[in-house]
This record gives structure tokens, C-alpha cells and sequence, in this order.
């Protein structure tokens, strides 16, 4: 259920391809991780949603999904909206959702992998294509490793390593760097708007997951990587020519 958007054509032009009849090399595969390697936006949702009824914030799912992406301190900030508080409490609060949330994080293991993300890092690394993660997470170290995929991935970058979060494209460019590749050469998987733009930014292809009106700016929209081959996805960024 792949298909491609105009706007994903009109994308792939300004890629630079030096010849229209030149196919797209795709040397390595930067996946989000949040949404895409493991479902931790529901441990994110409860710690969110805890800290806010402490506080007396109105909170629930629906704003949840508006912080898919964005940094801890981003998606505090968007939860309290006009409300002001100083820095020293804004620290407090960041902290205390980060111990709930590293609770959560204590019970992982390889079980919380999505379907068909294992497969396809197996895949990958026999096909010899390059893997990162590129996560607005400060976590992301801790998360990898409970999944026990360290070893099928070569880079892991977050954006504390970078100057700017998601939507800007930085996190995906240093990752790329990281791995010794041109941004033209790397395909992001990715499940939110924000790193969706982010990756269109730094020249990248992008498989969006989840539904069009999140993710339909990406090259390729699908719902989760289920039954996902490399060979489908290659086939079908080639076929985007
Ligand atoms: C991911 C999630 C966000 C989360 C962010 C920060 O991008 O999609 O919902 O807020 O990471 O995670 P952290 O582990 O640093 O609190
Ligand atoms: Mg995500």
C-alpha cells in the first residue's frame, strides 16, 4: 500500500539528481525512534499526563499527539501554553517527567520492538546499508539498548547533539555526517510531522508511517513497518524517478 504524492515528485527534483536517468542510491537508513522502532508515546502520553493532572493542566490524548516529535522542553512549553513560570520550575517539572518516564523504561525489553523493525535492521545489515537513529529523545541511548538492537545500528544521534530540534533539519544532517553519507544517499522512516519536515529539509527520502494527515508530506506513506521489506522500500523510491 505504497503510493507517492506529487509533491513527493516535485521533492525528489530538487534533490539535485544529476540524471533523471540515474537512480536513487540509497546507502543508509535513518530511523526515528519514538513511534517507529518502539511505541513509547504511550509511556510519554501517561508521563505527560500525570505530571499534568499534578499541576492542574488540562491534558489528555489529543494534545498528546500534538507533542509527537518535539523535544521534552518543546512539548512542555506547548502544554503550558500562556501560562508563565519561572525556569527553576520549568527544570522541576522536566525532571519529574523524565523519572516517571524512566520507569516505564526500566520494564523494556526486545518485546516493545514494532512488527517488522527487527526484520528490517536484519535486512539491512545483510544488504550492507548504513542504520541510524536520529531522535528528539535524550533517552534514545537507554531505549536501544533495553531493545537490544545496539549491534544492528551504527550511528545514534539525538538532538542534544545538534543546535536546533525537529522541525529544523540538523539532527538528520549531523546523523547523515555521522554516517559518512550525502544527505541524497540516507531514507528516513519517521512517524511525526516534525521529523517528517525535518528530514525533507536535509535533502533526505522519507518514509512517513501513520495516517496521511500526519505523515502524507513523506515520499512513501504507510501505516507501520509490518511485512516491510528493504527490497519494497528501494523499489519503490526507484520507482518515485
Ligand atoms: C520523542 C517523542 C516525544 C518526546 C521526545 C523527548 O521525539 O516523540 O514525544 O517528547 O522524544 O523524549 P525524552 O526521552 O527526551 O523525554
Ligand atoms: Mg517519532
Amino acid at each position: 500500500m505504497m503510493y507517492s504524492s506529487n509533491l513527493a515528485k516535485e521533492h525528489k527534483n530538487s534533490l539535485n539528481l544529476e540524471e533523471s536517468s540515474t537512480l536513487p542510491q540509497i546507502r543508509g537508513v535513518i530511523f526515528d525512534m519514538d513511534g517507529v522502532i518502539t511505541d513509547t508515546i504511550e509511556y510519554h502520553y501517561q508521563t505527560w499526563q500525570q505530571l499534568a493532572d499534578e499541576e492542574g493542566i488540562p491534558f489528555n490524548r489529543e494534545a498528546n499527539e500534538e507533542l509527537r516529535g518535539l523535544s521534552r522542553r518543546d512539548s512542555l512549553i506547548k502544554m503550558l501554553g500562556d501560562r508563565e513560570i519561572f525556569e527553576e520550575k520549568i527544570q522541576e517539572l522536566l525532571d519529574r517527567k523524565n523519572r516517571y518516564y524512566l520507569e516505564f523504561i526500566q520494564t523494556m525489553n526486545s518485546d516493545q520492538l514494532l512488527p517488522g523493525v527487527e526484520n528490517l535492521l536484519n535486512e539491512l545489515r545483510a544488504a550492507n546499508i548504513k542504520t541510524g537513529i536520529a531522535s528528539a529523545s535524550q533517552n534514545v541511548h537507554r531505549v536501544v539498548d533495553r531493545l537490544g538492537i545496539r549491534d544492528r545500528i551504527d550511528v545514534i544521534t539525538n538532538v542534544y547533539n545538534v543546535n536546533r530540534p525537529k522541525p529544523a533539519p540538523d539532527v538528520f544532517v549531523y546523523a547523515a555526517e555521522e554516517l559518512g553519507l550525502l544527505p541524497r544517499e540516507c531514507l528516513v522512516i519517521e512517524d511525526a510531522e516534525s521529523g517528517i519536515e525535518a528530514a525533507l529539509a536535509a535533502g533526505m527520502w522519507v518514509v512517513g508511517l501513520g495516517p496521511g494527515d500526519r505523515v502524507g508530506q513523506a515520499h512513501i506513506v504507510l501505516p507501520n513497518l509490518e511485512g516491510v521489506h528493504w527490497s519494497d522500500l528501494l523499489l519503490a523510491i526507484q520507482s518515485l524517478r
